[in-house]
């Protein structure tokens, strides 16, 4: 562990989104070793609680919580929120790391794409629902986990959900780009407020990452290419950075790839894109519209 990473985090309140495998559950470890107090999220309970008990012995730090929700759906963030708000009196840190790919079109309990729900519009609605908590807990930190893929993605707004015209890349790089125009926009909107807002790119990493419904070809790629990837706790050094370390104080508005700030898609530099992004998410969930 180096200077940054050995931060001391004793005494902080850090929730997860899908840290039960991955690069969020080696996140977790190392953020609970730093000694934090770590809430994991996972859709089934058993995963979730066996994944918690070898989070805690692995970091030797017995505070790890179990939160369970399919983020697909928007009354179960709603009521993973309201479970975070009544366990956690105080928020240090939020790591939207909750995502994944799927190579053919679902559609959630919500009637919309699976792919923008659960990448964008989960961390859309977790984060405004957690907002104020974060606040009364400043300095705070919202750090979001995005892809390279942001680069190659565009917010096709006459057909956000994939209905006329279905890719799982397009859709898995258009709700990364999501990620990050939503961590500029809240940037803006958090300004002054002593909570931050940063989005990465981890790094390409063996995980489970797209196993749920591969595209053709892939097992048999991703085989081949997995020793050529960065291992979990390589893919979780930059959330942890961005989360914990002292030299990320008051870092916000930025875009990283290890640890280094990067340049994003050029859209997510347009203002009236993001904020239309902004607007159009908060009412595909629902939340009232606030103008900046
Ligand atoms: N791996 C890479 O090379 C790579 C590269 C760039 C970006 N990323 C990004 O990194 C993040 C983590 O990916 P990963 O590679 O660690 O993926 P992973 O191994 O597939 O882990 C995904 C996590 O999300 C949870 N999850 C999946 N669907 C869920 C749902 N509907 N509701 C609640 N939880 C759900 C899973 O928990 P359960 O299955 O237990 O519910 C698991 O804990 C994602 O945002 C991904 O886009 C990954």
């Amino acid at each position: 562990m180096n200077a940054d990473t050995a931060t001391s985090m004793t005494g902080k309140t850090v929730l997860i989104t899908g840290a039960t495998g991955g690069i969020g559950r080696a996140a977790a470890v190392a953020l609970s070793s730093m000694g934090a107090r770590v809430g994991i999220t996972g859709r089934d309970r058993a995963r979730a609680e066996y994944a918690a008990a070898t989070i805690a012995r692995e970091s030797g730090n017995s505070a790890v919580d179990v939160f369970v929700a399919d983020m697909s759906s928007q009354a179960e963030v709603r009521r993973l929120a309201s479970e975070v708000l009544a366990a956690y009196p105080r928020l240090d840190v939020l790591l939207n790391n909750v995502g994944g790919f799927w190579a053919h079109r679902h559609a959630t309990a919500d009637g919309l794409e699976h792919t923008f729900a659960l990448n964008h519009l989960a961390p859309f609605l977790l984060t405004s629902l957690l907002l104020e908590r974060l606040k009364t807990s400043a300095p705070a930190r919202v750090v979001t986990v995005s892809s390279g893929a942001q680069s190659m993605g565009s917010i096709d707004f006459d057909d956000l959900m994939g209905d006329r015209k279905y890719s799982g890349q397009r859709a898995y790089n258009q709700s990364k780009l999501a990620n990050v125009m939503f961590t500029y926009e809240l940037a803006k909107r958090l300004e002054g407020t002593g909570v931050t807002a940063t989005v990465l790119h981890p790094g390409i990493t063996s995980t489970d990452f797209g196993r749920e419904d591969q595209a053709r070809g892939w097992g048999p790629l991703i085989g081949v290419m997995r020793r050529f990837m960065k291992s979990p706790d390589q893919g979780a050094e930059t959330s942890v950075y961005l989360a914990s370390s002292l030299g990320a104080e008051g870092l916000t508005g930025k875009y990283f790839a290890n640890r280094t700030p990067k340049k994003t898609h050029r859209a997510s530099y347009d203002a009236a894109i993001t904020a239309r992004l902004w607007q159009v998410s908060a009412e595909l969930v629902g939340l009232p519209i606030t103008l900046h």
